[in-house]
């Protein structure tokens, strides 16, 4: 499937979480044996064509996506998780949200000095998330010279923040 088809299969549920928003769910192409396959296949190919030498994926929804990529690529997953899930000393960010502010946290340790990690999540919308995710991965030693999301909402102007933070952005579909 190409990405035109997969836009099709993401549904658009409007006023979540508050009024007047569309919010673009992933539900349902995830839902999608062969459109989640496709997806995964497109968003693996830009991976490694940035010189993935492991994945980063943001708690929930990146995990979703960036697991399978990493699994396809065979290189290794970093998760970057929501506050007080690591059981280990973290390095850690507060970061603001298009609906609030949150905190994302890394184990240090799960980084090699100068690895490239390529961000991938399911969506970028203002940016913030990936920008702090980038800031702890690089604070850890990473190099993170790019960052793929299945969707972009250029609206919203978080790939221009993260192209202007020296981030090379790739997306599936807009
Ligand atoms: C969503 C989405 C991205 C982020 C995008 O995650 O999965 O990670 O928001 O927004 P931004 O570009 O404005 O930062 P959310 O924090 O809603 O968490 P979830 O994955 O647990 O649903
Ligand atoms: N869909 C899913 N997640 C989001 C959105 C959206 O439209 N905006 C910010 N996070």
């Amino acid at each position: 499937m190409t990405p035109k088809d997969l836009k099709a299969i993401v549904r658009t549920v409007p006023d979540f979480p508050a009024p007047g928003v569309q919010f673009r769910d992933i539900t349902t192409l995830i839902g999608h044996g062969v459109g989640f396959a496709a997806a995964v296949g497109h968003l693996a190919r830009l991976a490694q064509a940035a010189g993935a030498q492991a994945i980063a994926g943001m708690e929930a929804r990146g995990f979703i996506f960036g697991a399978a990529v990493a699994v396809q690529l065979g290189v290794g997953f970093i998760p970057v998780r929501k506050p007080g899930k690591l059981p280990v000393a973290t390095l850690g960010v507060d970061y603001v949200l298009e609906y609030g502010s949150d905190r994302l946290e890394i184990d240090p340790g799960a980084i090699a000095a100068g690895e490239r990690v390529i961000i991938v999540d399911d969506l970028i919308a203002t940016g913030g998330t990936a920008l702090a995710a980038a800031a702890l991965l690089r604070k850890a030693g990473a190099v993170v010279p790019t960052a793929i999301f299945a969707i972009d909402l250029p609206d919203l102007g978080g790939a221009a923040k993260l192209r202007a933070d020296g981030i090379a952005v790739d997306a599936l579909m807009q």
